[in-house]
């Protein structure tokens, strides 16, 4: 059977912070932040798949710059890798106070694995990767699975020898 192919998905969110999502010193949780992340990242990961999808994996979360109770965040998410059950979705965080001017703020590539009503990882479209950023961020993704296949491996041998 031919593989579907399909081009990328996204997902978006904005946001107010408020006191309830920040630290006693009025920046957000790092926690939070990942939290709705995974969630824009979810959705963008299932609008792909067409299936449900699990968090595998977040792979170089950085907090760049401090987001402040009161300021509008967007979270935004693309798929930029596919393997054949799992996916890499690129999730991005800008934050705007009272200008326009919007700021990175965090960013982070989670990766999914599509799996259906049992729990099985199942199979997924490819992405179809055209103009040169896709290019690009293919070969980021593809970067980031070949390092999280060296990392698989020392996890094996960390348990092995009890580590
Ligand atoms: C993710 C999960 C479904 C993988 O199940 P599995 O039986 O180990 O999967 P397999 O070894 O058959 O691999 C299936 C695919 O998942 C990928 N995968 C498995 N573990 C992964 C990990 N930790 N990070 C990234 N990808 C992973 C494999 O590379 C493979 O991808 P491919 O088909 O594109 O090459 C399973 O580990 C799980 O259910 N984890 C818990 C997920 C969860 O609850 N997330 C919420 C956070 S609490």
């Amino acid at each position: 059977m031919t593989r579907l192919k399909r081009k990328t998905s996204v997902a978006s969110s904005s946001m107010m912070v408020f006191p309830n999502d920040t630290n006693d010193f009025g920046t957000m949780y790092g926690g939070k932040l990942i939290e709705i992340m995974d969630m824009v990242g979810g959705i963008c990961a299932r609008r792909f798949t067409g299936t449900k999808a699990v968090t595998a994996s977040i792979e170089d979360m950085q907090f760049n710059k401090p987001i402040n109770k009161g300021d509008i965040i967007e979270i935004s998410s693309k798929v930029i890798w596919t393997g054949n059950r799992s996916l890499i979705v690129k999730t991005k965080v800008t934050k705007e106070g009272y200008t326009e001017e919007k700021v990175i703020c965090a960013r982070a590539y989670f990766c999914f694995v599509a799996i259906n009503m049992e729990g099985v990882p199942v199979g997924i479209p490819e992405l179809i990767v055209e103009s040169e950023k896709e290019i690009k961020n293919y070969n980021i993704g593809q970067e980031i699975r070949n390092r999280q296949m060296l990392e698989e491996k020392r996890f094996q041998i960390e348990l092995e020898q009890n580590l």
